[in-house]
């Protein structure tokens, strides 16, 4: 099977390097650390599968694009991924299907937006409507913050027209899950489960990024979460999309938050997460090319099987991201860390200048590492970016430190 995978980051990395166990993988387009990236758009490629990995491509309806030229794709049409395009008509859809979320209001003026803050009580949550790189959302303990915030959206300031609709939520408390399920438009199954870790600082200081590390298996989901989850928020979300006639084939990501009163909806994304894949889809002991292609024709037969080993990503990222990544840094030691037991390391923000691989986006690299236990692929993780540099690298170092304490 030849498998056209569609991005240019470490999710797409990672996807191209399980998949290319069972297939064969180009990348478009890729970038210069993924190895059968080419430049050639997607509609001009040949391939028996196409995985779309970001959500803006889907949203923009590539995938309908390329079924209208009759090819098998693994990605919702542009009528699911509104799901992750539009947060007001997913809290919407959430509320049709019973999905427990968090309390809402969707508005487009600043005082019926103040009015509706004024009834809620802290931590307060504001996010644009639309998409913004995983950093359309506020969570604060300051009226200020969030009113100011609000002015910011809806006037286009900060987020241009993906803020002039805004949601207010309900602010909740818990630690997160990542749950991706593969659909082929009527059946879900669930990959193993994942936690990212959103904030750019240790402890979850700062503001939230697309991500700064991820691990699975999560100890504290069992087999009996992962069933709620799949039968109360999954199950229902899909039957809802498929009432809409929407035939959903591709990831639904569901982002969790585990509240003392019960697993609610945070958001779904419409892809595989990132960085959550780098750590969830290695696990994959299945043929992943096989189970995708399944549910891109619209029948998943085989379940996928994972190995019970852990695995742990640290993001390496460049100065100054979340707002203002620094680009054009020399990176070095990526060798050296893969030469390491346990260790892989996907490209995500890379480049090439004179030869040599440079930094050129927020997120860098995804060191991974993978062990018998979580302590274990963690230890490696951080082993192999101690061999990694570049002028202004920074990192989280609490990833994955109270799931193997
Ligand atoms: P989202 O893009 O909607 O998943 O939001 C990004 C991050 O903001 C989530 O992963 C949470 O950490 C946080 N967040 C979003 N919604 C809420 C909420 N209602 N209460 C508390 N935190 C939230
Ligand atoms: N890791 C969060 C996301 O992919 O949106």
């Amino acid at each position: 099977m030849k498998v056209c995978v569609v991005g240019s980051g470490g999710r797409e990395h990672a996807l191209a390097h399980v998949l290319s166990r069972s297939a064969e993988v180009v990348v478009t387009p890729g970038n210069p650390g993924i190895p059968g990236s080419v430049p050639t758009p997607p509609e001009q490629l040949d391939a028996d599968l196409f995985v779309i990995g970001p959500e803006a491509p889907l949203v923009d309806g590539l995938a309908d694009r390329l079924r209208a030229a009759g090819r098998l794709v693994f990605g919702p049409g542009a009528d699911g991924a509104r799901l992750e395009g539009s947060k007001a008509w997913m809290k919407e859809l959430l509320v049709a299907a019973g999905v427990p979320t968090a309390a809402h209001g969707t508005f487009t003026e600043a005082g019926p937006a103040y009015s509706f803050l004024d009834t809620m009580v802290p931590p307060y949550v504001v996010k644009t409507d639309g998409l913004a790189a995983g950093k359309g959302v506020l969570v604060t303990d300051s009226l200020d913050d969030a009113r100011s915030a609000i002015d910011d959206y809806l006037s286009g300031s900060a987020f241009g027209d993906a803020g002039r609709t805004v949601v207010i939520e309900e602010g909740m408390v818990g630690p997160e899950l990542s749950v991706l399920a593969v659909c082929d438009g009527t059946r879900a199954v669930p990959l193993a489960p994942a936690q990212d870790f959103k904030r750019i600082g240790d402890g979850d200081a700062g503001p939230n990024t697309g991500g700064m590390g991820a691990y699975s298996p999560v100890p504290l989901v069992d087999d009996q979460l992962l069933g709620t989850v799949m039968d109360e928020f999954v199950a229902p979300t899909l039957a809802e999309l498929s009432r809409r006639g929407i035939d959903y084939r591709g990831v639904l990501y569901a982002g969790l938050m585990l509240t003392p009163t019960g697993p609610r909806m945070l958001e779904y994304n419409v892809r595989f997460g990132d960085p959550e894949t780098q750590v969830v889809v290695p696990r994959v002991t299945s043929d992943l090319a096989e189970l995708l292609a399944q549910a891109a024709a619209g029948h998943i037969v085989d379940e996928p099987t994972f190995t019970d080993d852990a695995m742990v990503t640290v993001v390496a990222a460049a100065e100054g991201y979340p707002a203002a990544p620094r680009t054009g840094d020399v990176i070095t030691g990526i060798d050296a860390a893969r030469a390491l037991d346990g260790v892989t390391v996907f490209c995500a923000g890379v480049g090439v200048s004179d030869g040599q691989l440079v930094t050129a986006g927020g997120r860098v690299l995804n060191v991974c590492g993978t062990g018998p236990s979580i302590e274990s692929a963690r230890a490696r993780a951080y082993e192999g970016l101690a061999r990694i540099s570049w002028p202004g690298l920074t990192h989280r170092g609490d990833i994955a430190a109270t799931a193997s304490a």
